[in-house]
């Protein structure tokens, strides 16, 4: 019997996307704004293009609240601090320039300014009672997709792992996504951030499909697999298969590197927006620990992760794999889904090596005899564990773990 597909997306209603095109910026903001908040990091407030897009601004009549003090892992007491100083300023818009970390303290901002309280009043699905003051996003770094994405992610001093804030009103309004901005990202930071795009494109388009109810998209932000969201997961794939190594080795031909750059640009876009509604699997609900306990990057983590994980959900999702082979443009067209979907994964953890990432959990730096506490910390992160294509529990977690801190792929037999 015909099972019904769902499609679903969430974005914002306009995404600009080329090079030079941060400099529409001001022609962008939401009708009537006089006042604007913007979010950013100690190092892009020094860089030429925010000034000239502060300039842009205000010549544009526009009055600006900068706020450039974002830190790395996004602390929550750092917003509320922020939102505090502010008093009762009107702001009319807030943009958020700079990496995910950057894009979601605005987001948070942009609540808390509308709604009151604070980030700890959010966490979790549709706690957020309406719209926020609309924001701006202006990713710098091609990976997280947060300006596209329905969620934010913060610290908590009072909780091991970092937590999530989603619902569909903290999707930015516009997205600005000018690779120029991108360009002088270094070769560690790319590969990171790429391995991130690349992980919500594979996670995404291999996460559970859930019976297409008429009431599915009103009660999970993030549904799991849909035919909209889809589409830009493979696009994203097609994408980082071309490009993510040129743009973390750098070429001497100066317009492929271009090029490569712009790609990345695009599949960040395109994995958040496959993300946004997708969501990710286990992959992401392994790294929250793996982070916490290596401070190593977002990205960085899941990659190290993202081929034991996709070994793990290879048997229940046999054509996704093979059509991502073929969006990798591996396996000469020829070769079943079965053996697509083995090659897929080898291709994968290949890029990944040659980009730099650490293949096993060890070589990441994670301490020894973990993997039970990383097993029962993964499971905390629900939304995410719902959404694997295979039903994770925490002595199946565990052997992943396993096998990913050792680099012993056949223990994934025995999770099968
Ligand atoms: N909201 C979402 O949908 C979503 C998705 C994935 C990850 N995240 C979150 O995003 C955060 C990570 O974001 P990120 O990976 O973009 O890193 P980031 O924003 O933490 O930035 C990392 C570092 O790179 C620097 N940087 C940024 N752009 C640069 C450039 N063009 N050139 C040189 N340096 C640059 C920053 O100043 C910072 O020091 C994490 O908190 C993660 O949890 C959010």
């Amino acid at each position: 019997m015909h099972q019904p597909t769902l499609g679903l997306l969430r974005q914002p209603a306009t995404i600009l996307m080329g090079r030079g095109q941060r400099h529409a910026l001001a022609r962008h903001l939401p009708a009537g704004a006089r006042r604007a908040l913007v979010i950013t990091d100690a190092r892009m407030a020094k860089e030429p293009a925010f000034t000239a897009m502060m300039q842009q601004l205000q010549d544009a009549g526009i009055a600006l609240t900068i706020v450039a003090d974002v830190r790395p892992e996004l602390p929550v007491a750092d917003i509320l601090n922020a939102r505090e100083k502010l008093a009762d300023e009107r702001v009319d818009v807030v943009i958020g320039i700079g990496g995910g970390t950057c894009m979601d303290f605005a987001k948070v901002i942009a609540i808390l300014l509308a709604h009151g309280g604070k980030p700890q009043d959010y966490y979790g699905e549709f706690a957020v009672p309406g719209p926020t003051v609309p924001v701006i996003a202006v990713p710098t770094t091609a990976g997280t997709g947060s300006e596209a994405t329905p969620v934010a992610v913060v610290s908590d001093p009072d909780r091991e792992m970092k937590i999530g804030i989603s619902s569909p009103y903290i999707v930015p309004v516009t997205a600005v996504c000018d690779p120029e901005l991108t360009d002088g990202a270094p070769p560690g930071l790319t590969a990171a951030v790429g391995t991130d795009a690349l992980s919500h494109a594979i996670e995404s388009f291999t996460a559970i499909q859930r019976p297409a109810t008429p009431g599915l998209a009103a009660e999970r932000v993030f549904v799991g697999k849909s035919l909209l969201s889809d589409q830009y997961a493979l696009a994203a794939a097609a994408a980082i298969g071309r490009s993510l190594k040129t743009a973390v080795k750098g070429h001497a031909d100066a317009e492929l590197l271009t090029s490569a750059r712009d790609d990345m640009v695009f599949a960040a876009t395109a994995g958040g927006l496959a993300l946004g509604t997708g969501g990710t699997a286990a992959a992401h609900a392994l790294q929250y620990p793996v982070g916490a306990a290596t401070h190593t990057p977002h990205g960085v983590g899941v990659g190290v992760l993202l081929p034991y994980v996709m070994e793990f959900n290879r048997p229940a999702r046999v054509p996704e794999f093979a059509a991502l082979a073929r969006a990798f443009d591996i396996g000469d067209g020829h070769g079943d889904d079965e053996s697509l979907s083995h090659l897929v994964i080898a291709h994968v953890a290949a890029l990944l090596t040659d980009i730099g990432i650490p293949p096993t959990l060890a070589a990441l730096g994670m301490p020894s005899g973990k993997e039970r506490w990383l097993a029962a910390q993964a499971m905390k992160a629900t939304r995410l564990i719902e959404n694997n294509p295979r039903p994770l529990d925490v002595e199946t977690l565990e052997i992943i773990a396993a096998a990913a801190y050792r680099g012993e792929h056949s223990l994934l037999e025995s999770a099968a």
